[in-house]
């Protein structure tokens, strides 16, 4: 019997769902199993402990959460509150010490600095200088690294860049999901005239921003293809180095799925978009219609060979460390959610659900990560150095299984799941998870 059967795709679809709503790097497993509340001191004390000796992480990675946004967009996916600027200050307050208390550990040099949100742009000039001064003391970063500030168009201003520009920040995302007024007025977005959205963009480069990328989405209500055509031409215009897609997911309505129409519509808007990036000379960098999102590099991009690590390299081998409220970490053998909105910092405060690996769930999570960001691929050299041990030789009888059923083939690399989707991907994790699960669809 085939895995995915019409009857069982809705269950993956709920199950990526899931996946999503909690961030793509926690694993189904996360929901499952026991849990336990900390406290960040009892985190920092077990952080090192790690219960197979043969995983050392190579790479390290530090995430900042701003969650808080002048208004909330009715579409959005992600933990915000709303929050003028002028008060974000005890929360900048308590980041910094958050950091300050987790500085020992942080491994520096550091491959990829991210801060995200919510809407960090919401902080102000004088907000921006004390958190990245603080920072700074105390980081350094690899050469390439990548390390990016998420802003959006509303909240940003040419001090605000400038200032940024005076930090070790060297990628930009701006979210602008749409260039049509409807739609943004339908979502309860801020609108933002494309005179300024090309300003900011100007300006960006002017500074030194040379990566900068621009999120879009398809599906919003409003949205068509002759609109959404109309916004990626006019985003190629301004020439970003790179443009992600969201597919709109309503998180909090996993029904949703049920209403085929409506993903037709949203592919359909999706394809529009390839074609004219197509026409344009971009590249289709990563994605397909089943995932949530699909990045597209411009030619300059092409040109200059600037891509951003493949998750499996980092995935499986990262010390990520979260900072904020809703922000996660975790390293090989612990992952930890921040639970609570806070400005206080208060380190024996139990805020932290905290999740133990022991070793064959680390292995099962390095496979997770790998069919999730690795375009469903098990790279068993990977799995090797990480683990000192085949892949084979551990999950004979999940491979067996797998290959019965025709889902998996061997290449040269490793092991690759057969169809290319986040839904197989889900169900594939569940089975690594809860070997039961795969059992039902035989
Ligand atoms: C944290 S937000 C971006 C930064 C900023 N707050 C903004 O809105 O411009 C990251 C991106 O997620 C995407 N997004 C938000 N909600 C979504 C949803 N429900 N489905 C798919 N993508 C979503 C949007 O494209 C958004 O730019
Ligand atoms: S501004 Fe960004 S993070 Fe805030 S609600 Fe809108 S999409 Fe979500």
């Amino acid at each position: 019997m085939k895995l995915l059967q019409i009857s069982t795709l809705q269950k993956f679809k709920e199950l990526q769902y899931i996946s999503q709503k909690h961030k793509l790097l926690v694993p189904p497993h996360f929901f499952d199993t026991k849990s336990s509340k900390h406290s960040l001191q009892e985190i920092h004390d077990m952080w090192n402990v790690l219960e197979i000796a043969t995983i050392q992480p190579k790479h390290n990675s530090l995430y900042i959460h701003i969650p808080y946004c002048m208004k909330r967009c009715s579409f959005c996916m992600y933990d915000s509150k709303i929050r003028r600027n002028d008060n974000i200050t005890p929360y900048i307050d308590r980041i910094i010490k958050e950091f300050n208390f987790w500085s020992d550990n942080i491994n520096t040099p550091i491959d990829s600095f991210y801060i995200g949100g919510g809407t960090p742009s919401i902080m102000s000039v004088l907000n921006i200088k004390h958190l990245f001064n603080s920072l700074s003391e105390k980081l350094s970063f690899c050469n390439n690294s990548s390390r990016t500030f998420e802003l959006s168009p509303d909240t940003i201003n040419m001090e605000k860049l400038y200032e940024l520009g005076e930090t070790f920040i060297n990628r930009i995302s701006l979210g602008i999901q749409s260039m049509d007024e409807n739609v943004l007025r339908n979502a309860n977005r801020p609108i933002t005239s494309p005179q300024k959205i090309r300003q900011i963009i100007n300006i960006a480069k002017e500074i030194s921003f040379y990566d900068i990328n621009i999120d879009l989405m398809v599906g919003l209500n409003g949205q068509t293809t002759t609109n959404v055509e109309s916004s990626v031409k006019q985003i190629i215009e301004l020439a970003p180095l790179s443009v992600t897609i969201y597919s709109y997911r309503d998180v909090h309505n996993i029904s949703e799925w049920k209403h085929e129409n409506r993903i037709l519509e949203i592919n359909k808007q999706l394809l529009s978009a390839y074609d004219i990036f197509k026409k344009y000379g971009w590249e289709h960098a990563s994605g397909n219609l089943d995932t949530e999102y699909n990045i597209f590099y411009s030619p300059e991009k092409r040109k200059k060979l600037i891509r951003h690590k493949t998750s499996i390299d980092t995935l499986s081998n990262l010390n990520l460390f979260g900072l904020g409220n809703h922000a996660i970490g975790f390293n090989p053998s612990l992952a930890y959610k921040c639970d609570s909105f806070s400005d206080d910092f208060d380190k024996n405060e139990k805020r932290y659900i905290v999740y133990k690996h022991t070793p064959i769930q680390q292995m099962e999570l390095a496979i997770c990560n790998m069919l999730y960001c690795n375009n469903m691929q098990i790279d068993r050299n990977l799995f090797y150095d990480s683990f000192g041990c085949n892949f084979e030789d551990v999950f004979e009888k999940e491979l067996e299984e797998l290959q019965s059923i025709n889902r998996i083939i061997e290449t040269p690399y490793g092991y690759k799941f057969i169809n290319n989707s986040k839904y197989e991907a889900a169900a594939i994790q569940m089975f690594f998870w809860d070997k039961k699960f795969l059992q039902q669809y035989k």
